[in-house]
């Protein structure tokens, strides 16, 4: 079943005449538990589609439907909630609130969740522990490597048990051995939690990680074995 499913996906910056199309028309297929590598220039259109993806944005024309939500005609509160419940984001700086603690960083998504303080924890425990981080808890984020601002991420990414990882570039900024932890994590939420997973990446030992490798072309989606 398609967790994923995207026709002629369009999305324009800007309006009138400085109107930019940076999507033409985007057809993308994406199975519950795949591990999607999305590779590609700079200024392709990486990011722009998985904003899409996410819910982050929304696209100019076409179809799109993550988890069974028609996200191109849900209005903004829909949207957040629905986000809330079905997509973790994993960025390539981490965006830590710089002011929270580690758990107080991972508790972030579930405070919308009506889950009371004492689960919330027991949530925010089991997420820090599976990225071995559950000695960090009370550090600041300045307080902590690249690596483990990016495991502290991605505690915060999977604390709602979502069952879609959206990451852009999340090895962009960390050395290869940190970079092989936060592979190691994801690979082993794709396997083990059967988590569908779209990661932008440069990285080919990132790319290498996944199930499909998937390239961006002027503004559409190709296989990656096609691309020459
Ligand atoms: N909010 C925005 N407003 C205007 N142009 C944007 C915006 N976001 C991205 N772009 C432009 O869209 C193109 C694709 O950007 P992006 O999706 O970030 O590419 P990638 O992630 O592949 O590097 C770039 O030319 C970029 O300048
Ligand atoms: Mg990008």
């Amino acid at each position: 079943m398609s967790l994923v499913s995207a026709r002629d996906l369009r999305k324009s910056y800007g309006l009138g005449a400085s109107s930019v199309e940076v999507l033409h028309g985007v057809d993308l297929d994406v199975a519950e538990g795949e591990f999607v590598a999305l590779m590609g220039p700079s200024g392709s259109g990486k990011s722009t589609l998985l904003n899409l993806i996410a819910g982050l944005d929304r696209p100019s024309s076409g179809e799109l439907t993550v988890a069974d939500a028609r996200l191109a005609t849900m209005g903004a509160a829909d949207l957040a909630r629905w986000r809330g419940r079905h997509i973790g984001f994993v960025f390539q700086l981490y965006h830590l609130m710089p002011t929270l603690t580690a758990a107080q960083n991972v508790e972030v998504p579930l405070l919308l969740s009506g889950l009371d303080r004492a689960r919330r924890q027991r949530q925010v425990q089991i997420a820090l522990d599976v990225v071995g981080l559950s000695h960090r808890n009370d550090h600041k984020p300045a307080q902590l490597s690249g690596g483990q601002q990016q495991r502290v991420a991605i505690a915060r990414a999977i604390v709602t048990d979502a069952p879609l990882l959206v990451c852009d570039e999340p090895t962009g900024d960390l050395d290869r051995a940190s970079a092989d932890e936060v592979l190691d994590l994801l690979g082993a939420f794709n396997r083990d939690h059967g988590k569908t997973i779209v990661m932008v990446t440069h990285d080919p030992a990132a790319a290498a990680r996944a199930t499909r490798r998937l390239h961006l072309d002027k503004g559409r989606v190709v296989d990656a074995s096609q691309v020459h």
